[in-house]
């Protein structure tokens, strides 16, 4: 399946959140959690022109909430002339299916719109095959031709309409066919990749990973990290993708640093799994930085959320590279600044990657974390050594650097893998 884009108008769209009687959430985190779908459902294009909460006492098999719910939205799609209801809540394609016959308008649920944000931020080849993959299993279990007797019809928006419609016409064989092609391609892909990061290995670069929630500010970070690198836009793997770039901390240190896809609550775990490729950089990175919004009074569930994600991908215990808490937007909340700064240690640093306050800290930070394993050395090299002095200079840290005689005494640091080289 192909994403078209178009220059078609964006759609109009109402978010329904289902209040369920035994929601483990309370009234705040219930509105925090309100306003994260809000953003979601605007940051796939769609125009919001109304939100709605739906309590429900008693889960209704066959539409998810009782008629009078479904009614009333049914007016306001009507009235507002709305193309889209998103629902906050993972619908069966039966559920689906009733929702848009009674509201005669596209019905997309949690899954359907988290695929929709992941298919639009899938940057690289095997990224967005991920995704496309993802999104036909979701289509086959859909298939119940939901779209054909509506009226009004749409084209354009990812999976929401275009390629999505065209596609709910496909047969399940057909379906699994393009599911077969891809994961061929996929193989192809990934065996791709794994080259690309034995290549790197070789090279001793360490990766270093910026997770998070949702609008925590990883790209902010990555882009505030990574423009001031004179030499990021050179490197092999900046071209090939770019969410990967090398970042030179001076005194000869460079690492690879990775962007990746936010994190949410409630993500299917069956797309944790299909997003292996833009977390692949997370699973093999030697150092996490975990972005978190310091400023959102949920930041401590993001905070759960993030970590539970990460033991889903087996980054747990001894499998888990170390952490480093990056408390981003302290800009938008100085009384919790100086709390969290009275608190601060070598895994935490505060920061605002807008105002780049902190930047120097967490710079800091990683070079400490690449200075765990190294050793100072002293040693002397002949002046007409060339070759093993600018050795020393390309690997090395020269703390200092001496002319006595016929010989330069140099006094090193030095990570251990180079000891042996040395
Ligand atoms: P996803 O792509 O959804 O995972 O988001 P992200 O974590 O990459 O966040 P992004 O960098 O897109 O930032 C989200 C919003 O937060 C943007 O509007 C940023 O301008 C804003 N933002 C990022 N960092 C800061 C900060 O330090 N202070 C303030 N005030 N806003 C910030």
């Amino acid at each position: 399946m192909e994403m078209i884009e178009t220059e078609e108008e964006p759609a109009w769209a109402i978010a329904i959140h289902p209040r369920m009687a035994d929601a483990r959430w309370g009234e705040h985190a219930s509105a925090s959690r309100l306003h994260e779908f809000e953003q979601l459902v605007l940051s796939c294009d769609c125009l919001l022109k109304e939100s709605k909460e739906v309590p429900i006492r008693k889960i209704i098999p066959a539409t998810l909430m009782g008629s009078g719910h479904l009614k009333s939205i049914a007016d306001i799609v009507e009235e507002e002339e709305l193309d889209v209801i998103f629902v906050d809540h993972n619908l069966s394609p039966v559920q689906q299916k009733n929702i848009e016959t009674a509201c005669n308008a596209k019905v997309v649920d949690r899954t359907g719109l988290i695929l929709e944000i992941f298919g639009a931020r899938a940057r690289t080849r095997e990224g967005v095959l991920q995704v496309q993959l993802a999104s036909l299993n979701y289509q086959l279990g859909r298939l119940v031709h939901s779209w054909t007797h509506l009226e009004r019809q749409r084209g354009g928006h990812g999976f929401l309409g275009g390629p999505g419609e065209r596609q709910i016409e496909l047969d399940r064989r057909m379906i699994r066919d393009s599911i077969k092609k891809l994961q061929q391609e996929l193989s192809l892909v990934q065996r791709m990749r794994s080259t690309q990061r034995v290549g790197r290995q070789r090279h001793d670069i360490p990766t270093v990973a910026l997770v998070g929630y949702t609008n925590a500010g990883k790209s902010t970070l990555f882009n505030r990290l990574t423009k001031a690198d004179v030499y990021a836009a050179d490197q092999l793997f900046a071209t090939l993708d770019p969410t990967l770039r090398k970042l030179e901390l001076g005194s000869h240190q460079s690492l690879m640093l990775s962007d990746t896809v936010g994190f949410v609550q409630d993500l299917p775990h069956e797309l944790v799994n299909a997003f292996r490729a833009t977390l692949e950089e997370v699973i093999e990175a030697d150092l996490i930085l975990h972005v978190r919004d310091i400023s959102d009074s949920e930041s401590p569930m993001q905070k759960t959320v993030v970590e539970d994600t990460l033991r889903h991908l087996g980054l747990d215990g001894d499998h888990c590279p170390p952490i480093i808490e990056v408390l981003n937007k302290v800009d938008q909340a100085p009384e919790v600044k100086s709390r969290i700064l009275d608190g601060i240690d070598g895994s935490r640093v505060a920061v605002s990657a807008l105002t780049e306050q902190g930047l120097p800290e967490l710079i800091a930070l990683i070079q400490t974390w690449m200075q765990q394993d190294s050793t100072r050395c002293c040693m002397k090299i002949h002046v007409s050594d060339g070759k093993t002095m600018a050795w020393c200079h390309q690997h090395a840290e020269v703390l200092s650097e001496n002319l006595v005689d016929e010989w330069v005494h140099f006094e090193l640091l030095l990570a251990e893998k180079y000891l042996h080289q040395l």
